[in-house]
């Protein structure tokens, strides 16, 4: 009996435990109730009666001692496996880099934008992508049948001619002097819609920001001194500004707005068209007529406002060429943008 005793302490000693499939084997073959352990007790009545006491504490500890075991194979393969059973992992493997997956380069810059007019005290506004004619232009001083609304080709809602796809940003500006009064600081993100062949250059989805703000005293100046910082800190202190006379019906005066071109440092390429200069930006001083149809007295309050498409900063400070790119989702391209 007690080299039968022995035996099992050995066996118990040689049992590998490393999986959870190997525990349970364990476990049914020392601490079952059919186990090779228990199977020893039953025996114990077939022992001389002077020395069963003896017999009965060695097997006691025997007892103990493959129950102890058990215990401890079971936290290691629980740890082993975090609570789910299978091999234990072997540490000196090379390791697999993880995919922390990405940004995408529009979100990383409107992310910047948002930052940047943050902390000069804009606030971020929005409004609906489908909207009325009166929003996307009437209220923004396009007349009925004025040439002008054919700058921006517009998706209509069949059903609906007074219903479409903003064509800017800009109707976000109407809801949200309608809504609050100045003084208003606020830049509005967001998707746009136009009824464009996609190329390289164009596309019939892109992103815009509008900026808006209105006061007392809002001055030109204040105007140029807000885009002006807006540039330097989105694409370097060295960058050169310009403002060139334009129109858009909703400013007066108004300007669109240039920088030089990061690409080839202002000495001419592709994506400049040989001028040094780039186009980021349309703005202005908002137009007496857009304050009034938003219920705002242009006698008190003047403002400024400008509008600018986020692909096209995208593509300055990324060198990317081609429009399309943003939309394809071609991991290719999405994955150099991890850790931006
Ligand atoms: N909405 C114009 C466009 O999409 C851009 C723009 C120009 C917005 C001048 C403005 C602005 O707020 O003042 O072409």
């Amino acid at each position: 009996m007690l080299d039968r005793v022995k035996e099992i302490y050995q066996e118990i000693e040689q049992f590998e435990v490393q999986t959870k499939d190997q525990l349970e084997l364990f476990r049914l073959r020392f601490v079952a109730k059919k186990g090779a352990v228990a199977e020893l007790f039953e025996k114990l009545k077939t022992v001389p009666q002077e020395d069963r006491r003896a017999v009965g504490q060695e097997l006691n500890s025997l007892k103990d001692f493959a129950q102890q075991r058990f215990t401890d194979y079971k936290a290691l393969v629980e740890e082993n496996s975090g609570g789910h059973a299978g091999p234990v992992p072997d540490l000196t493997l090379p390791v697999v880099p993880n995919q922390t997956g990405a940004l995408h380069p529009l979100s990383i810059v409107r992310q910047q934008i948002i930052t940047i007019f943050g902390r000069i005290g804009f606030s971020v506004s929005d409004g609906p992508e489908i909207e009325t004619d009166w929003y996307n232009f009437g209220a923004l001083n396009f007349p009925d049948n004025h040439p002008a609304r054919d700058m921006q080709d517009t998706f209509f809602v069949q059903t609906n001619p007074d219903v479409l796809l903003r064509t800017h940003t800009s109707n976000v500006q109407v809801r949200l002097m309608e809504r609050q009064k100045p003084p208003l600081r606020a830049i509005m993100p967001g998707r746009v819609y136009r009824n464009e062949a996609i190329s390289a250059r164009a596309h019939c989805l892109f992103h815009q920001v509008e900026g808006l703000y209105v006061d007392r005293n809002v001055g030109f100046r204040d105007l140029k001194d807000t885009l002006y910082h807006f540039v330097k800190e989105m694409f370097g202190k060295d960058t050169k500004i310009r403002f060139r006379p334009s129109f858009f019906p909703f400013t007066e005066p108004s300007a669109e707005i240039d920088i030089s071109c990061l690409i080839c440092k202002g000495a001419g390429c592709n994506v400049c068209k040989q001028t040094g200069w780039v186009e980021i930006a349309g703005s202005g001083m908002v137009d007496p007529n857009v304050l009034s149809n938003c219920g705002i007295d242009p006698k008190e309050f003047t403002g400024f406002a400008f509008g600018m498409g986020i692909e096209r900063i995208a593509m300055l400070k990324y060198e990317i060429r081609d429009l399309r790119l943003f939309t394809e989702n071609d991991v290719r391209f999405l994955r150099q943008f991890e850790g931006a």
